[in-house]
């Protein structure tokens, strides 16, 4: 591209330089040190983690930036690389800084930074996949992905099959749909209208909304959801499950399945697998396991118990960008019986799906993914294993793991902390409660938790979620970043009594 300073103002010159592989390479260059500036400085603990700001302040500045596009033209290659500079050293002082140890926040991870970089490649060169040849190479890494975690978690190599979906929600949401038209023979022809009884879903009491969001999706209805009630540690309560499923059998109710959790997002309690496994089976019920945030389990030699029978149900959901610590999105869905991954969409589209190569339909994303034009999700993943084998994943599940018992610890050893349980994973509740607290309304303590919460998020000096148990208000932290310390914890300690005292 041109280094004069002569505007671009024909659409030919703005095409072409759009597409400037020369400019690219500039920018690009530029991109990665302001990257890896970025990561380096936000990773020491230097600046806030979340750059907190009032929604309408950023959407206007958004605008004012679009608007910015329209009334210039740019002219040279060197001030295309200054308007570049501007936006993103704009977008990365704006965010959430994730790779920030004080980043104790959502189920969301400090993503493996190489994992972006292979990311890139999918972006850049806008690979996607509804049909194999769309995606001939993003299409094999995300079946050798899928592959390994499905034989990590114990399904048998050749029996079972599975798909990648953009999160967890849509995964789940994938999973029961096939549920559903198993269950129900004639589902997704004639749809559930006018069924008596009712078909029901018997989920975890605790599951996560888009589990009964994905009923209401497909036709059975939020309250057909049969929630099982829990037992004291918060995991599914199987006897219960016994007898809600006969009763159910004995009243000639359709059950879709039985969506369990490993584990379920409030505490991080898993669900005892195998016994569960056993109900269904008796009761010839459909078990779907919602492994979202814990089934990466199964790469840890060390807490692979924690997921014992996922290997036993008939689908099971497990995100990359969760426990494996891949940028979003990437949500796994696996099928015990590979051939059940045909039976969640029964259609046909001449226009895509060639009868003259029928045996494609076996590669062909699009026949068994709610999307078509997909993103090639598997790439960071797959490139990160490539690099550092499965043994990364475990340490990274190790290290979190292991760092959430250490702030349970402290937690345990101040007077003015209460954990609510010892965590089974890297979710952590607790609350604090000065002395001046002690005598006060469960309602005012409640305030004071959320209070004390906005106030941190707001100060920029450590993010953690609130959550709410029995009626009851929390806070809530997973330790998700792997270079979050103990004494980054103990300093959250600290920071929730500094302004625990202003609250
Ligand atoms: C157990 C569980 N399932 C599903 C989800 C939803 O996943 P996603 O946010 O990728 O849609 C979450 C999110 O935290 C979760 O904890």
């Amino acid at each position: 591209m041109s280094t004069s300073e002569t505007p671009l103002a024909e659409p030919s010159q703005l095409i072409a330089a759009a597409y400037d592989p020369q400019l690219v390479r500039e920018l690009g260059k530029r991109m990665i040190t302001l990257l890896a500036d970025h990561l380096s400085h936000v990773g020491s603990g230097k600046g806030p983690v979340l750059n907190w700001d009032e929604p309408s302040h950023n959407i206007d500045l958004a605008r004012a930036e679009l608007e910015a596009g329209n009334a210039s033209v740019p002219r040279s290659a060197d001030s295309l690389l200054a308007r570049f500079d501007e936006l993103l050293r704009q977008s990365l002082s704006r965010g959430q800084n994730l790779h920030h140890p004080h980043y104790v926040g959502h189920q969301v991870p400090a993503s493996v930074p190489l994992a972006g970089l292979f990311d890139s490649v999918t972006t850049l060169t806008n690979q996607v996949m509804a049909i194999y040849e769309m995606g001939p190479w993003a299409t094999a890494i995300e079946r050798a992905v899928v592959e390994q975690v499905g034989e990590a978690m114990g399904f048998r190599s050749g029996q079972f099959g599975g798909l990648i979906t953009s999160g967890g929600s849509l995964a789940n949401l994938t999973a029961l749909l096939t549920a559903r038209n198993v269950a129900l023979g004639d589902g997704w022809s004639a749809g559930l209208t006018g069924r008596s009884p009712a078909p029901v879903l018997v989920a975890h009491a605790e599951a996560h909304y888009c589990v009964a969001r994905a009923a209401g999706v497909l036709g059975i209805g939020t309250q057909q959801v049969v929630s099982v009630p829990l037992e004291k540690n918060r995991r599914m309560d199987v006897n219960q499950l016994d007898s809600i499923l006969a009763d159910l059998r004995t009243r000639g109710v359709p059950i879709v399945a039985v969506s369990a959790a490993a584990c379920a997002t409030p505490i991080g309690a898993f669900d005892p697998l195998v016994e569960i496994s056993e109900v269904c089976r008796r009761h010839d019920v459909w078990l779907h396991v919602d492994a979202a945030h814990g089934g990466a389990a199964c790469l840890s030699a060390k807490h692979r118990h924690l997921v014992n029978g996922l290997e036993l149900a008939d689908s099971v959901v497990c995100d990359a960008h969760k426990m494996m610590f891949m940028p979003a999105l990437c949500a796994m869905v696996f099928y015990r019986n590979r051939d059940h991954r045909f039976a969640t969409f029964e259609q046909t589209a001449p226009y895509l799906f060639d009868p003259s190569a029928p045996g494609m339909a076996e590669y062909d994303n699009g026949m068994v993914n709610l999307e078509c034009t997909k993103r090639a999700a598997a790439m960071g993943l797959w490139g990160v294993w490539s690099m550092f084998g499965s043994q990364l994943f475990e340490a990274l599940v190790d290290t979190t793991f292991e760092r959430a018992q250490q702030f349970y610890e402290l937690l345990e050893e101040a007077d003015d902390f209460e954990a609510f349980c010892q965590p089974e994973c890297n979710i952590v509740v607790y609350r604090y409660l000065p002395g001046h607290l002690r005598n006060r309304s469960p309602e005012e303590i409640d305030r004071f938790q959320l209070q004390l919460r906005r106030a941190v998020v707001e100060s920029g000096e450590y993010y953690l979620v609130q959550t709410n148990l029995d009626g009851r208000s929390y806070l809530r932290s997973t330790i998700i970043n792997p270079l979050t310390t103990r004494e980054h914890l103990r300093g959250l300690l600290d920071c929730l009594r500094k302004w625990g005292s202003q609250t």
